[in-house]
């Protein structure tokens, strides 16, 4: 029987280089010889973008109905396109998962069991191997999100938010230490990347050049 893959999310505030590390972390994988996706959230389903395009683009949204489009973009994301890729022995590595929402919404007031009863409606038990959390201030993470185009509706609510943002992260992985992995996001590239390999090595065994 084939043996199920590993499933990978990346966390962080804005400009954490979560993408970045996405495609390194999937390219080094697929070199070690592993069958590999990249994906993101909100997205990842033709459905699912449009759900991104209305989040993003639209608002405000009551918090507790707006983690309920991302958990319903979440849900098709998983049921029809990571489940069956780790079953057939793939590895996903997807920018964002069910903690962004807690982090993001939370910081706008979504209760916490709120988000727990969401998660258990809609993941049903599922959840990541391993979580990657790339830290940085919000004054660095901002500054960066800044210099590229076409700010989205999240980048453009103040510091204090993503400060908030940021203190939820740090809450989620002190909480499930066995799940999340924190990486200091503040260096270089290249040692974000080498730091990212080194855990998936120590946490789920992968060697990767
Ligand atoms: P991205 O810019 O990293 O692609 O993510 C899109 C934005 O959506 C980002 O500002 C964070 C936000 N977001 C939430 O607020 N809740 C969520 O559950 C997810 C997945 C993203």
């Amino acid at each position: 029987m084939t043996q199920r893959g590993r499933f990978i999310t990346l966390e962080g505030g804005e400009g954490a280089g979560k993408s970045t590390q996405a495609k390194r972390l999937a390219s080094a994988l697929a070199a070690a010889g592993r069958p590999v996706l990249r994906t993101r959230e909100p997205g990842g389903t033709p459905g699912a973008e449009r759900i991104r395009t209305l989040l993003l683009g639209h608002g405000p949204w009551d918090p507790v109905a707006e983690a309920m489009m991302m958990f319903a973009a979440r849900r098709e994301h998983v049921v029809r396109v990571i489940r069956p890729f780790l079953a057939a022995g793939g590895w996903v590595v997807c920018d964002r998962f069910a903690d962004s929402t807690l982090a993001y919404q939370g910081a706008q007031g979504l209760p916490r069991e709120v988000w727990a009863r969401l998660v258990d409606v809609a993941l049903d038990g599922f959840a990541p191997d391993l979580t990657l959390m790339l830290d940085l201030p919000p004054e660095a993470g901002m500054a960066r999100a800044a210099a590229r185009s076409g700010a989205d509706r999240y980048e453009r609510m103040g510091l204090g938010f993503h400060a908030a943002v940021r203190a939820g992260f740090l809450r989620i992985a002190a909480a499930e230490p066995a799940r999340c992995a924190v990486v200091d996001a503040g260096q270089g590239v290249d040692d974000v990347s080498a730091a990212i390999r080194a855990t998936v090595q120590s946490r789920l065994g992968q060697a990767m050049d």
